[in-house]
């Protein structure tokens, strides 16, 4: 597992490029930062709009725009590195192919402290993504990924399908994962129908099955539970569960300072 401040941290695609969520304090303390999901080239990302506001979340499909790995690596992570945060960099990519590379070129970039491969984007196809709704199909990308990936740990973040997880996590820890990331978006729809995910509220306690799932069937597996955290006793309910450390999202677009107000409270001691 991934040496952490502490158990708390920004999840994938929710902090920006970190920059954003400094000017408001809001990565002092935190266990470590996620990046968002990064491909081998730039990605504009998909068709507007690309978000939705329910009464319980946040349906989105973003299309995971990026700089492209190039870009990253001379902007964004020494950045990061500067303000010393512990940097997970997440990948994803079209083909197996495009993961091990990122990976590949990741392994040699000072300062990454682990890669979190994004094995649970919901709409996937819809954007030209490689799609690992099969079990089997990530275990290969997390094969490839941890190959190239040397001395990095490989977190692999997987489709948080509730009565599928467990098996989902033991494919790709077979295939070298040391860590699982659970409960991330689930699948659903914009109002105009295109495939989103759903993340927020609502997906709290479809997550938190998730990790107790995989904790009953591997409990040798470090889990890490995402999924509408938005309070302190939300992420002690993870924990409690037996998560090693809770990544918080969307709470971050509505209160940029949740995880790190957590991670104080965490920090604080029990309530
Ligand atoms: C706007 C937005 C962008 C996201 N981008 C990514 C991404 O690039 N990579 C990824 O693995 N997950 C991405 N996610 C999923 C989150 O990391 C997280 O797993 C999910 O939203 C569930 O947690 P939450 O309810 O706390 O948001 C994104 C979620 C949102 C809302």
């Amino acid at each position: 597992m991934i040496d952490l401040a502490n158990p708390v941290v920004v999840a994938a695609g929710c902090g920006g490029t970190g920059r954003e969520l400094d000017a408001l304090g809001a990565l002092d303390g935190i266990g470590a930062f996620t990046t968002r999901s990064l491909t081998l080239n730039a990605r504009t990302g998909g068709p507007v709009p690309r978000f939705a506001e329910t009464p319980s979340g946040l349906v989105h499909s973003t299309g995971l725009p990026g700089p492209g790995l190039e870009i990253f690596l001379a902007t964004e992570l020494p950045w990061l590195v500067a303000r010393g945060m512990r940097v997970v960099v997440s990948v994803t990519g079209a083909s197996v192919a495009e993961h091990a590379e990122v990976a590949r070129r990741l392994a040699q970039a000072p300062g990454v402290r682990g890669i979190e491969v994004d094995l649970a984007v919901p709409d996937a196809r819809a954007h030209g993504l490689l799609d690992v709704r099969e079990p089997f199909h990530a275990a290969n990308v997390v094969a490839a990924v941890v190959r190239e990936a040397q001395d990095l740990p490989v977190l692999a973040k997987v489709r948080s399908d509730v009565l599928r997880v467990a098996e989902s996590a033991r494919v790709v820890t077979d295939a070298g994962a040391v860590a699982v990331v659970v409960g991330g978006p689930q699948a659903a729809a914009l109002p105009d129908g295109r495939p989103a995910g759903l993340s927020g509220p609502a997906v709290l306690p479809l997550a938190l099955r998730c990790v107790t799932e995989v904790r009953a069937a591997l409990p040798g597996v470090p889990v890490v539970g995402c999924g509408g955290i938005t309070t302190t006793a939300d992420a002690r309910s993870f924990l409690d569960a037996g998560a090693v450390a809770v990544q918080v999202g969307a709470a971050l677009l509505h209160d940029p300072t949740t995880a790190a107000r957590i991670a104080a409270d965490l920090a604080g001691g029990p309530s």
